[in-house]
């Protein structure tokens, strides 16, 4: 059985699915701090504790007789990383180790870890590949960093199988119910101003790129989802040690996202120009070959198929949030 570390979060929810269409077993760990254990498939068994609690995690080991770790548990937000920052490294890192801890003591073999473009930090122009130098420009991409180093230096100690995945812009829904709740992210940003009725901010349209606003590499939830299983298939037959980037390979510009936001809304919205952000590198787009050669995986959804389902699932959570709560759900979302 596999135990599946923030799985009633955004992207988890997402992988527990893809897990059991693939006929894998799941248990979930979450704390709940932004899980919505509603939204995983009947039958899915939540154990609610944090992984900086290790013994509680080889409690849920040796329950369920787990064999291997999808450890995506974790705090994502950059803005909220460079205020505070020893809550992040306490929670990402820290939180790492205590997976670790538990997996050695009880001989769990294997684990595929949450990380993030943001490994990368300042990117020049072109494509990104694994190999690419590691610079990251926040606590956050310095956590993640981090964790892909200790999962390294344990696993060649006990001889663990292990991937990091390098996540680039993730969004979209697999199904009207998993939105992103959050609002971190550019496209729940959009929708948010949509809702508001105030134009979208646009940060920068002067850098060096066909339209002045930066490009990232846009990854439909559904296909990360699907390059987890596909990770944990192919540990089934040999023993992995690797760093994957898992995104289409392909760019698109913040101006490009807004007219794919005005098609999927319907809403003819302008956008507003503001200052660049500190930090913030024109282009960051993956190359994705490795794990396309290594393991047969690649992006099957475009631009258009993320910021629509996206769309249609921002609409249902807005309904649904205005149901329960009778306040504007625009307020609510992501707080
Ligand atoms: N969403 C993105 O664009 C993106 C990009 C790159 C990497 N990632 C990484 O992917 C992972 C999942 O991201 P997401 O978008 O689903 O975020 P999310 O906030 O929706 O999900 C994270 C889940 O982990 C749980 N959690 C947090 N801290 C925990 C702890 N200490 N113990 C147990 N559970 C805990 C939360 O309750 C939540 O359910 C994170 O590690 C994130 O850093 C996300």
């Amino acid at each position: 059985m596999l135990l599946v570390t923030g799985g009633a979060g955004y992207i988890g929810t997402h992988v527990v699915r893809a897990l059991i269409s693939g006929g894998r077993d799941v248990v979930v760990v979450d704390d709940l701090s932004a899980g919505h254990p509603e939204l995983l498939p009947a039958g899915v068994p939540v154990e609610v504790g944090s992984v900086l609690d290790t013994d509680f995690l080889m409690d849920v080991i040796d329950m369920y007789d787990i064999d291997g770790v999808v450890h995506l548990a974790g705090r994502k937000a950059v803005d909220e990383s460079i205020t505070r920052p020893s809550y992040y490294y306490r929670q990402n890192v820290h939180g790492m180790q205590s997976v670790l801890a538990a997996m050695v003591r009880l001989q769990v073999r294997r684990i595929v870890f949450s990380s993030s473009a943001a490994v990368y930090g300042a990117v020049s122009a072109g494509t990104v590949t694994e190999d690419a130098p590691t610079l990251p420009q926040s606590p956050y991409g310095r956590s993640k960093l981090m964790c892909e180093w200790l999962l390294r230096d344990i696993a060649a100690a006990e001889g663990l199988s292990w991937s990091a995945l390098r996540y680039f812009n993730v969004a979209g829904a697999g199904d009207k119910e998993l939105a992103d709740r959050g609002v971190h992210n550019l496209v729940p940003r959009v929708f948010q101003a949509i809702d508001r009725g105030e134009p979208p901010s646009v940060f920068g349209d002067t850098y060096d790129t066909p339209d002045g606003t930066c490009i990232r590499d846009y990854i439909h939830v559904t296909d990360l989802a699907d390059a987890h299983a596909t990770v944990v298939d192919t540990m089934d037959t040999a023993p992995m040690a690797a760093v994957f980037n898992v995104g289409c390979g392909s760019g698109a510009s913040v101006l490009d996202v807004m007219r794919a936001a005005r098609r999927a809304s319907g809403v003819p919205f302008d956008w507003r120009i503001e200052d660049p952000r500190p930090g913030d590198p024109a282009s960051v787009v993956a190359d994705a070959d490795r794990i396309r050669t290594e393991l047969g995986w690649h992006a099957r959804h475009d631009l258009d198929d993320i910021v629509g389902s996206a769309w249609e699932a921002w609409s249902v959570s807005r309904a649904t949030m205005k149901t329960a709560s009778g306040q504007d759900a625009a307020l609510a979302v992501g707080a």
